[in-house]
């Protein structure tokens, strides 16, 4: 199901061409953060970005005057503080927001919900008036419900276009398919595992039935190789013990989607990526799934494929609680 070109190379901006028709403005918000700062900085390697603005309420000057030093042609410009967060946004082609606190241990992703619910309304609500026909990818948890938070305030705005509204599931993907090369004896770069749903716990399933190139495992090992991909998040906030959740895997996948939804808005065909985002496959509103991308976002839905029986048991456990997640964003938008 994935093509071949969705992975983007992330190496020296140096090996690439740059031409007039590469012009595009990111803006990343939460840029000094654990995942903002690298994040920023293989943005700045890339030679498809050509202005990036960094927001952050804390620290972006600094961010911004060191990566500006980087011999790649992207325009590095910090914005520190509410007061500027507007003009950081203006124009903005694509947004990233992994603004927000991370897991310490012993906490869900539901936990973050009170601190970050609010950012990622603000954040919206400027994306809103500054850039409303950016596309936007929503790092910040829990996703399952942050992205329905965006989404009503785009609405409420007037300026709400579900093609454009992205949660960042990528990581889950890296996550698999890294898993997956390991048990296997793989080169990862060749491995391709879906996955969809959500992004926490049993609402990540990954499709190993669907990888390319095919992989079976025994029942025992699909379970545990399964439950590794739903708390592979748990183990990076254990082992850093009290110092924060995936930042640099997770900043590696946000590059990823970031540059492959530049590469689809520059016309590039064939560009793939699963994304949590409005959905009507299934019965929660949102359901991530592999989506073409194109000049407009996402382009085409291309579904969950067929699903194998243990598959679609994780499909029967992840719906109640993506519905609950979902309908706790929207409220929190709703009735305040
Ligand atoms: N989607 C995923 O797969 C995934 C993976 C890992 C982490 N995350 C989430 O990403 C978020 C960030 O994680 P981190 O490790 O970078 O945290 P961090 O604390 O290191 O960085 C967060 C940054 O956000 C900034 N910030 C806080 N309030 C802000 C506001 N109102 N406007 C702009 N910036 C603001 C902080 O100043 C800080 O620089 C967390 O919510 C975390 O749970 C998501």
């Amino acid at each position: 199901m994935f093509s071949r070109v969705v992975r983007p190379s992330l190496a020296s901006a140096r090996s690439f061409s740059t031409s007039k028709q590469n012009n595009v403005k990111v803006a990343v918000a939460g840029a000094s953060g654990g995942i903002g700062q690298p994040l920023s900085l293989l943005l700045k390697q890339s030679p498809l970005v050509t202005e990036l603005s960094l927001y952050d309420i804390v620290h972006t000057p600094g961010v911004a005057a060191d990566l500006s030093h980087i011999e790649t042609p992207a325009k590095v410009k910090g914005f520190n503080g509410p007061e500027n967060l507007k003009k950081a946004f203006e124009g903005a082609e694509v947004i990233i927001i992994p603004a927000g606190v991370p897991r310490k241990p012993g906490m869900t992703r539901d936990d973050l919900f009170n601190t970050n619910a609010s950012i990622v309304q603000t954040l919206a609500e400027a994306a809103a008036e500054s850039a409303p026909k950016a596309l936007i990818g929503i790092i910040s948890n829990p996703v399952n419900s942050t992205v329905p938070i965006a989404a009503e305030v785009l609405k409420k705005a007037g300026k709400y276009d579900p093609k454009r509204l992205f949660g960042v599931s990528t990581l889950d993907v890296v996550r698999a398919n890294t898993f997956v090369a390991e048990l296997k004896g793989l080169n990862p770069l060749e491995v391709k595992v879906p996955v969809i749903g959500g992004h926490s716990g049993v609402t990540i399933i990954p499709l190993i039935s669907q990888a390319t190139p095919s992989v079976t495992f025994p029942p025992d090992q699909l379970k545990a190789l399964t439950e590794r991909i739903q708390e592979a998040g748990t183990e990076v906030v254990k082992a850093k013990a009290g110092a924060g959740s995936a930042t640099l895997s997770m900043a590696y996948a946000g590059a990823r989607f970031a540059i492959s939804l530049i590469r689809a808005l520059k016309g590039e065909q064939n560009i793939i990526e699963c994304a949590y985002v409005e959905s009507n496959l299934t019965e929660a509103k949102y359901f991530s799934t592999p989506l073409l991308l194109g000049k407009n976002g996402l382009e085409k839905n291309l579904g969950l494929g067929k699903l194998s029986d243990f598959e679609q048991d994780l499909l029967k456990k992840a719906i109640p609680e993506l519905k609950k997640n979902i309908q706790k964003g929207e409220d929190f938008v709703n009735k305040k």
